[in-house]
């Protein structure tokens, strides 16, 4: 095969830099992986799936999965690249592209070298990580089954382009939303007595959550609720008949996320009966926290000293990564790529450096047959 990977691999992270698409309808980038894969003699597996793909190369028992998010976001880019977004308002802004064009790469390399694998390789094209929860869709599809370990990788631009941040254990937190509303008694302002003021009950719950964090987490551990939206009422003599509340909470241990639910709940439940409203409370999205498997750290470590790499501790978050939900059934290690430093991600003036997708490729096929060889 005389395919130039870097050049192929820019060329197609140019290509989806131009074309980003939102959370579950990646439909031309699913259609554009699945053309590279076919193209390039890669197989693809027939799992459900509506937007994303799985490849695979090699054959035998031992299976290892790499997996890339595609899916963008809601901004309005305002990087000054030659290959900007087509599409107004939405964008590649938190390196998707880069992740898909960078696990095609290795998949290419794996495909190169297929009859030395000791194994097989799953190559992951998940959707909708931004959701969040794509993840679900994958595991639901079977695309975990025999398979012993999968890795994943995110941009950081944090670091030049040839660092690569490394870190076991948790690294990204337990992610909940929450909805809740408060139904009290409409009245006049001049005439609290006659209702139930729910923008005083919402304002006492507001101030209690934060109690959770301050007084009931062990305060060695990291956690967070904010609440980040408040809709009551729409004018000044009126006592509006409900409230509406959303936010999130982020928690680094199993623990502290379900003291942190729990006391939530009891807090919202207590302080609507205290004041004789009713409450109801939805949680809309709930992610465990990523743990990188201590094992796979050894190897993610040794495997980017031999590439040339040099090694950071990935700095822990409390940002959710939904590459939890695949390390909840499975060992699972997310390394960071310097992409070099620049805007953070989710900022529309965020990019890639092209010249660190070749590079991490390589890193990931490396890593895949360490660990295959392992
Ligand atoms: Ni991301």
């Amino acid at each position: 095969m005389n395919l130039d990977i870097k050049e192929y691999i820019e060329k197609e992270f140019y290509y989806l830099h131009q074309h980003p698409e939102l959370s579950y309808r990646e439909f031309k980038t699913t259609e554009r992986l699945r053309q590279d894969l076919v193209d390039n003699g890669i197989e693809i597996l027939p799992y459900n799936l509506e937007t994303g793909l799985v490849g695979s190369i090699g054959s035998g028992d031992k299976t290892v999965a790499i997996r890339a998010d595609i899916d963008a976001l809601p901004i309005l880019e305002e990087a000054v690249v030659p290959y900007k977004s087509l599409y107004d308002g939405v964008m590649h802004a938190c390196g998707h592209d880069s992740h898909a064009a960078i696990i095609l790469g290795a998949a290419l390399l794996l495909k190169q070298q297929e009859a030395l694998l000791k194994g097989k390789v799953r190559v992951i094209f998940q959707p909708a990580e931004e959701a969040p929860g794509g993840a679900r869709k994958i595991i639901e599809a079977g695309v975990l089954d025999k398979v012993s370990a999968i890795f994943g990788i995110h941009s950081a631009p944090i670091y030049d382009v040839g660092t690569l941040g490394i870190t076991g254990g948790p690294t990204h937190a337990a992610v909940e939303k929450f909805e809740l509303l408060f139904e009290g008694n409409g009245t006049h302002a001049a005439h609290p007595n006659l209702g139930k003021d729910t923008v005083l009950i919402a304002s006492h719950f507001i101030t209690a959550v934060q109690s959770i964090v301050s007084r009931e987490i062990d305060p060695i551990d990291s956690a967070v609720v904010s609440v980040t939206h408040i809709q009551a009422g729409n004018t000044w003599n009126v006592i509006p008949q409900s409230a509406f509340l959303e936010g999130t909470i982020r928690t680094y241990t199993r623990e502290s996320r379900i003291l942190a639910k729990q006391r939530f709940e009891e807090l919202a439940k207590g302080i609507a009966s205290t004041f004789g409203i009713k409450v109801s409370l939805k949680w809309t999205v709930e992610l465990p926290a990523t743990f990188n498997d201590y094992k796979l750290e050894q190897l993610a470590r040794t495997t980017a000293l031999e590439e040339g790499f040099i090694v950071e501790d990935a700095p822990r978050s409390l940002g959710g990564e939904d590459f939890s939900l695949y390390q909840e059934k499975i060992p699972g290690f997310f390394v960071l790529i310097g992409t070099g430093k620049t805007f953070p991600n989710h900022n529309p003036k965020f990019r890639i450096s092209p010249e660190a997708l070749y590079p991490a490729a390589k890193y990931v096929a490396t890593l895949v047959r360490n660990y295959l060889e392992s």
